[in-house]
């Protein structure tokens, strides 16, 4: 319900706030051929993610805030409370981007907690409990293969060596990028555990835009599994070979692409969401028949039972390749996390905010993940959704919200803070 704002509340600065993250979509920016747009390309621990990591450091610390680097990489900014002994609050997102983004995932969050520091400055507010600013270390998993990798680090749930050992496409690793870029921090990853933490982000779906309004109060992440495919087949002639006597690779690829858009549209797995985005064959001419394929299949799912069932029946129709085309199949795992809810009271917190900012708001879950899923293992943790334009499209440098639902979204977040650092 939207009531008539409360004189009680602080605003950011929307203008400034905008100039950040207009200033910060310039580092990494490329000329999109596909929408003929202005995109974003800053994968984590490139030398463009470093330059940005160095902007948003420079930001931090003109705000005030005393910066350190873990051993992840993931980078927090801290402005004393009153009490030093009480656990800090903690606000942040993720600054690196898929190689296709926009200027709005994650970096929303974390320009906007810091535009939430300045705003507590410049109204000289002081709080109980420390304010922490943070972001997280490869978010997007674009770049290493699995993502959350610096929160779920942070959290617990993956270990510093399996992250230090990850590495790209070209077989540089984690440990050496961090290195590379000087973002080795020596600050222990498992940080000291929050009395609560708010991420806001832009929402990247539909549902506010439809509900007409600006905010989402979100209600938990769903459930993610990554996994790649590899099949083996055989390259042979494509003009000489016997059509009933080929392996091709090529041809089980496309038919496991069928067959998960098939379990997405039959029901029989919930509210499925299936997705092939990496697809590669081997050799790759247009005259041999493809002796290899590698494919990455991204499955979502609200229901950790209908996820369960769902990745039991691929491994099943995986299982049916050879007799269908003489092709053997063998799925990797690369990231799985179940359905994260979460936490009540600082959803409830987060809709009185709106309420008395007198902004109308819906209550949502994720369709995206998100560093939150992973810092709800250690501490009270929601999230605040920003609606965006064109469907809320996002991943493409179409993904857009206007400065005045950015400007609402991170009022929300500033108020909320505050009465979290005061408790
Ligand atoms: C994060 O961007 C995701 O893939 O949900
Ligand atoms: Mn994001
Ligand atoms: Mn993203």
């Amino acid at each position: 319900m939207t009531e008539a704002p409360s004189a009680s509340q602080v605003r950011v600065n929307r203008d400034r706030l905008w100039r950040t993250l207009m200033e910060l979509k310039e580092i990494g920016g490329y000329a999109d051929e596909a929408t003929g747009l202005r995109g974003v390309r800053r994968l984590s621990l490139t030398d463009e993610d470093a330059q940005a990591r160095r902007r948003v450091v420079a930001w931090m610390e003109e705000a005030g805030l005393q910066v350190r680097v873990d051993r992840i990489g993931n980078v927090y900014g801290s402005r004393a409370g009153s009490d030093p002994s009480l656990p800090c609050v903690l606000m942040g997102s993720h600054i690196d981007t898929v190689a296709t983004g926009g200027a709005f995932d994650g970096t929303l969050g974390v320009l906007g907690g810091i535009e939430v520091i300045r705003t507590l400055n410049e109204h000289n507010v002081a709080t109980r409990r420390t304010i922490e600013v943070g972001f997280f270390t490869e978010e997007e998993g674009v770049r290493f293969g699995t993502d959350m990798l610096g929160s779920a680090v942070t959290s617990g749930r993956l270990t510093l060596g399996y992250a230090f050992a990850l590495a790209d496409d070209h077989g540089a690793t984690v440990a050496e990028e961090l290195v590379r870029i000087g973002f080795d921090g020596d600050a222990h990853e498992r940080r000291p555990v929050p009395y609560a933490y708010i991420e806001c982000h832009i929402e990247q779906g539909p549902i506010l835009a439809a509900a007409g309004v600006d905010i989402g109060i979100v209600t938990g992440v769903q459930s993610i599994s990554w996994q790649r495919l590899d099949l083996r087949g055989e390259a042979a002639h494509a003009g000489t070979t016997p059509i009933e006597h080929r392996a091709d690779a090529g041809l089980a690829a496309a038919i496991v692409i069928v067959e998960v858009r098939r379990m997405c549209d039959s029901g029989d797995f919930g509210r499925l969401r299936g997705t092939i985005g990496k697809f590669a064959l081997q050799p790759s001419q247009t005259n041999v028949i493809p002796a290899s394929a590698s494919l990455t299949i991204d499955l979502r799912n609200p229901d950790d039972d209908a996820m369960t069932a769902a990745e039991a029946h691929l491994q099943a129709f995986i299982d049916t390749l050879p007799d269908r085309c003489g092709v053997t199949g063998t799925l990797h795992r690369m990231a799985k996390t179940a359905v994260v809810p979460f936490d009540v009271d600082v959803q409830k917190l987060l809709g009185d905010t709106a309420d008395d900012l007198g902004l109308g708001y819906v209550a949502t879950m994720s369709g995206a993940g998100h560093d939150a899923q992973e810092i709800a293992a250690i501490c009270p943790t929601a999230m605040v959704f920003v609606a965006g334009e064109h469907g809320g499209i996002s991943h493409t440098p179409r993904e857009y919200s206007t400065p005045t639902a950015c400007g609402n979204g991170i009022d929300v977040l500033a108020n909320a803070i505050i009465r979290l650092a005061n408790q």
